[in-house]
């Protein structure tokens, strides 16, 4: 099963839309998805149409209860599975403060779902994508204990980079001690007005950074920026007030075409990446 993580501490940068429209976008190119929330605001899980509270388990259950995943996920649509978010989910440091070996608990219910997956329930997923909250505290960092690749959400302002250094610095630290796995897939520029000189320059520092970046740790050298450019775009805004994925909301959108062509990618970035481990 592919994982991918939604990261970035800075807030309202389009994690959550991002997610939910991704994960959607994979479903209808024939993938079984599951959606984890970890965030305690409980966009994600709104915004695929799922109550948040409304049914027995959470996200909350799974880190701190010892739920399985089996048991807290709900279905949301089509091959879409959802663990919802709690807002019990913003106490977990408190919950889990003498808990040894608590950044690795999502990973562990992970690789135990993992290890049954296509027996009991019978449901087999093709990919995970977890919507982190704007924080790099012990959710963010069970995702990324949890994960193969981060997706990193950014909007293109002048402060744009500021923060990303932590960022990658957190992921270097999870890479060398608990996931060695782990990599940054690629950064999407979100909310782009392509219109702006500003979201023009600050994409070709952006690339830029990551170029220069090649000789640095493996977690993040061989991030790419991705072609697709996720538009401003008012449809996005609307369709999680009404539970929907961009899709089912307004598939005409430019919303709905960014998001297909972003999905396109990250299908055909694991596509390269195999083809680059047979070759090696
Ligand atoms: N491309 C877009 N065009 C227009 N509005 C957008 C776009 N992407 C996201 N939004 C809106 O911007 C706001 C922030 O987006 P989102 O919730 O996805 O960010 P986030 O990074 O998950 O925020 P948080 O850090 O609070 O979790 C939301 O109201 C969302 O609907
Ligand atoms: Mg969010």
């Amino acid at each position: 099963m592919r994982s991918i993580a939604v990261a970035n501490q800075k807030g309202g940068v389009g994690k959550t839309t991002t997610s939910v429209n991704l994960a959607v976008a994979l479903a209808r190119a024939g993938q079984d998805v599951c959606l984890v929330d970890l965030d305690p605001q409980a966009h994600a899980t709104l915004h695929a149409g799922v109550q948040p509270g409304l049914h027995p388990l959470s996200a909350y259950d799974v880190l701190v209860g010892g739920a399985t995943l089996a048991e807290a996920r709900v279905t949301a649509a089509e091959r879409i599975h959802v663990i919802p978010s709690h807002i019990d989910l913003s106490a977990v440091e408190m919950a889990l403060a003498n808990r040894p070996g608590r950044e690795g608990i999502l990973r562990q219910r992970i690789e135990a779902d993992d290890a049954c997956q296509g027996k009991g329930d019978g449901v087999r997923h093709d990919a995970m994508i977890i919507d982190c909250p704007p924080s790099l505290g012990l959710l963010s960092l069970n995702a990324m204990a949890s994960v193969d690749e981060v997706l990193l959400p950014l909007q293109p302002h002048f402060l744009a980079l500021h923060g990303l250094s932590k960022l990658l610095e957190t992921m270097e630290l999870v890479a060398d001690r608990v996931n060695p796995r782990l990599r940054l897939l690629g950064v999407v520029l979100c909310m782009y007005e392509s219109a702006t000189r500003l979201a023009n320059e600050v994409a070709r520092d952006v690339e830029g950074f990551f170029e220069s970046g090649r000789d640095r740790h493996p977690a993040w050298a061989n991030a790419r920026v991705f072609r697709t450019r996720i538009r401003r775009n008012i449809r996005l805004a609307e369709a999680p007030s009404f539970g929907q994925s961009i899709f089912d909301y307004a598939p005409d959108s430019h919303g709905a075409e960014d998001y297909a062509a972003l999905a396109g990618e990250v299908i055909q970035a694991a596509v390269d990446r195999r083809e680059v481990r047979r070759a090696a």
